[in-house]
């Protein structure tokens, strides 16, 4: 499924017929996409309290909100993206625009519509320092536009022309806070937020970009929904990312919109009561798993001596009040000396990653979800331990030292 972070089910292979351990060595474990499936516990554990119902008759109409410049937001999502934003300080809500799309890679497609014109003699650059998001290339070349162009690794960017850097933080695959790199007049930086929610890192401000992206997938784990949001500072580049998306799908599901405002508001009514015992707080409980997952990863990395994970600095997180370190959405893994696709290794112990050079990097690395069932978590844990070889240097062993 190309570059995406969708979903993608658990593959057999032919040998798990026998039953038993067999089956459970064999089976694949898929790591490759953020799938968010290690938050359906919690939403189980909820009940009703998340449920919606939409009546025959209701949502009929193409059209939700004549006031604002994104005409297709329905005014409850507004209001609960709002209360969000607000609970957890992350990001400044006052004198922005809010535009809805189908996941925040409908938006990303929107943004570089919107910052781009019909009139320019060239293609623009997209650039993102890499290691970047393996999708921002697949999407901004997908269609070969004329408006613009991807132009790879932001650090490598030296032509004096105009570029739109694509600036993900936390990062997507490595966890790391980042800024922009290049720096230069003519250019236009776009905030992709995806992982800046407690459950993965440090809240240490409440961000004012001019353009920034957010999405339910991570914020709440309800991908499925394909609801993503931005907050758009200039009114007329709000209006134009709209114009993207009336034209390409005329506005964004009011079902997927309705549910996401409910999830959004019972979240941020309940993280309000951050630490307090009763709390059956979201955040909470993202950030104690991931924690657990964390640390339970850094101690088999460091009896397995065969991969290195990045660490990462002590921060206040102003929306805990805590002194904490990042537990991202995905483990950045690199192979020690000598080993040169970390993807292939992994492969050859059932366990599907996306290899560096996705991420316009070293195939020594490989972007690992952290995202997945308490289940696939513990066996890929298992398979980690247990890989301890003699390596050819390809990914491919030549003999097992266990
Ligand atoms: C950094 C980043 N941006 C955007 C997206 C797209 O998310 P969605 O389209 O599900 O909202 C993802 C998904 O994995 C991501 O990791």
């Amino acid at each position: 499924m190309g570059g995406t972070d969708q979903v993608q089910g658990n593959r057999r292979s032919p040998a798990a017929a026998n039953g038993g351990d067999t089956r459970e060595r064999n089976t694949v474990i898929n790591l490759d996409h953020g799938d968010p499936k290690m938050y359906e516990s919690f939403w189980k554990k909820l009940g009703d309290e998340c449920t919606f119902v939409i009546k025959g008759y209701e949502s009929l109409s193409y059209f939700s909100n004549p006031k604002s410049p994104c005409w297709f937001l329905e005014p409850t999502l507004e209001e609960s993206i709002k209360s969000m934003h607000g609970a957890v300080g992350n990001a400044v809500t006052d004198g922005y625009s809010i535009v809805v799309g189908t996941g925040s890679s409908q938006l990303l497609q929107a943004v570089l519509y919107a910052l781009t014109s019909h009139d320019q003699r060239n293609q623009i650059n997209v650039v993102s320092a890499a290691p970047y998001y393996s999708s921002y290339a697949e999407i901004t070349d997908l269609v070969r536009s004329e408006l613009y162009k991807w132009a790879g690794d932001a650090h490598e960017f030296d032509k004096d022309e105009p570029y739109i850097e694509l600036v993900t933080s936390p990062n997507n695959p490595s966890g790391v806070i980042r800024g922009a790199v290049v720096n230069r007049d003519g250019g236009i930086l776009v905030h992709d937020l995806a992982y800046y929610w407690p459950q993965y890192t440090p809240i240490t401000s409440s961000l004012e970009f001019d353009i920034m992206l957010f999405t339910a997938s991570k914020c709440t784990g309800h991908a499925g929904s394909r609801i993503g949001w931005a907050l758009v500072k200039d009114k007329d580049v709000a209006k134009k990312m709209t114009k993207f998306m009336e034209v390409s799908t005329i506005g964004v599901s009011k079902e997927s919109q309705l549910r996401v405002a409910k999830i959004l508001q019972v979240v941020a009514d309940r993280c309000k009561r951050f630490g307090s015992p009763q709390a059956d707080n979201f955040l909470e409980f993202g950030k104690s798993l991931l924690a657990k997952r964390w640390e339970i990863l850094r101690e088999t990395v460091k009896k397995a001596q065969m991969f290195t994970v990045p660490k990462y600095p002590l921060q206040h997180c102003n929306y805990t009040g805590d002194v904490t370190q990042a537990h991202p959405a995905f483990a950045w893994i690199k192979c020690k000396e000598g080993i040169e696709d970390c993807e292939k290794l992994l492969r050859n112990h059932q366990i599907l990653t996306r290899g560096g050079r996705k991420f316009g990097s070293d195939p020594g690395f490989a972007r690992v979800s952290m995202l997945g069932r308490e289940e696939e978590f513990k066996m890929f844990i298992e398979r980690l331990s247990m890989i301890k070889m003699f390596n050819n240097g390809d990914g491919n062993e030549n003999r097992n030292l266990d």
